[in-house]
């Protein structure tokens, strides 16, 4: 075969081959055209090398470095078709994606600002050597008033203020039996757990309990059928008001910002003896925040306490109002109007 013969068949690969890798859609296409050209046995190449020995012997160095360039050549298109396939994949491309642009904004919820509050004084009296604990928010009469020393004839019982089960006794009824198990009424106040606490606990004890609880009041801008306590109880030996006062006027330092100062008003709790209203020097006035006192020694009788070896302090803050002071939020009943674009501020 003569040189020029020769030359002009392997150019004629190298177009081809291009051609067929260039055309080649997936990996199985482009695997076929390579056996094709590149095949070591019978690949069109291999077919063009075998020629060679045809060629006369003057031409053979021109022609071999021919063969060279042109074989070098169908490889880098092999690889060029290769390294193509690669960047795609072989399901359709999306060609508008555009992997630089911002994704969807995720829409987060929010944490309720009642229990943002919640957290915060869980926090705060924590430090102050708090331990937070809970007790039912369905209760016997027991925890709410017996043990509490609220006689069995005592306006705070009253239907109308309570929200007693269907079956439960309320008037004169002392249970008598530790409560143990009887679900009678939503408990009106977190003083309930003050008795739970004593009960499975010796002294010494500083404990707070944060929830719900329930009066049936209407509704209107600073009242709430169901609302939230901060109940707090020390006991101890030795354990006196100006105890009380500190942790109270800690706290609210800690919570309020800046000193806080705090105001007692002479009341009455059956439970607690003395008994206080708890008021902060908040924004210019005077804010009632709670009730406290020294717990009576009947409660400590009722959960089996040496009323001679333990002196303690109790206290009761609304948790709705903390809130709401902290926030400057007028109406409670925005808290519970699940209304997104209000609590969504908090
Ligand atoms: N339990 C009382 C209330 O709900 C508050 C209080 C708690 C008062 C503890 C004294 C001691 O009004």
């Amino acid at each position: 075969m003569a040189l020029a013969e020769f030359v002009q068949q392997l150019d004629q690969l190298v177009v081809e081959a291009d051609q067929a890798f260039s055309a080649a859609t997936g990996q199985e296409a482009l695997e076929a055209a390579r056996i094709e050209f590149l095949g070591a046995k019978a690949g069109r190449l291999k077919a063009v090398q075998k020629q060679l020995a045809t060629v006369p012997v003057a031409d053979k160095p021109a022609a071999g470095k021919r063969l060279n360039e042109v074989k070098a050549a169908i490889e880098a298109a092999f690889e060029t078709a290769t390294a193509r396939l690669e960047n795609t994949s072989d399901e359709v491309r999306d060609e508008t994606f555009d992997p630089t642009l911002p994704g969807p904004a995720w829409s987060l919820g929010k944490v309720h600002p009642i229990t943002q509050t919640i957290l915060l004084l869980k926090d705060i009296m924590g430090r102050l050597g708090f331990t937070p604990v809970e007790g039912p928010e369905i209760e016997d009469s027991w925890h709410n008033f017996d043990a509490l020393n609220v006689p069995a004839i005592h306006p705070a019982r009253d239907p109308l203020d309570n929200f007693y089960l269907a079956h439960a006794q309320w008037w004169g009824a002392q249970s008598g039996d530790q409560g143990h198990g009887s679900a009678d009424m939503l408990r009106s106040q977190t003083s309930t757990v003050q008795i739970r606490t004593m009960q499975q606990q010796p002294p010494p004890l500083r404990i707070i309990s944060l929830g719900r609880v329930y009066r049936p009041d209407t509704a209107d801008e600073t009242h709430y059928p169901m609302f939230h306590q901060m109940e707090g109880l020390m006991v101890d030996r030795g354990v006196t008001m100006a105890d009380l006062k500190t942790v109270l006027r800690l706290f609210a330092t800690a919570y309020l910002g800046n000193s806080v100062p705090v105001r007692f008003r002479p009341s009455f709790f059956p439970f607690t003896e003395p008994s206080v209203e708890v008021d902060y020097y908040w924004n210019g006035r005077w804010v009632e925040f709670g009730g406290a006192g020294m717990v009576d020694p009947n409660v400590f009788q009722a959960v089996g306490y040496d009323p001679d070896e333990v002196t303690g302090f109790a206290f009761g803050l609304g948790v709705e109002r903390l809130c709401m002071i902290r926030h400057g939020i007028r109406d409670i009943r925005d808290l519970y109007t699940n209304d997104v674009r209000f609590l969504a501020q908090f």
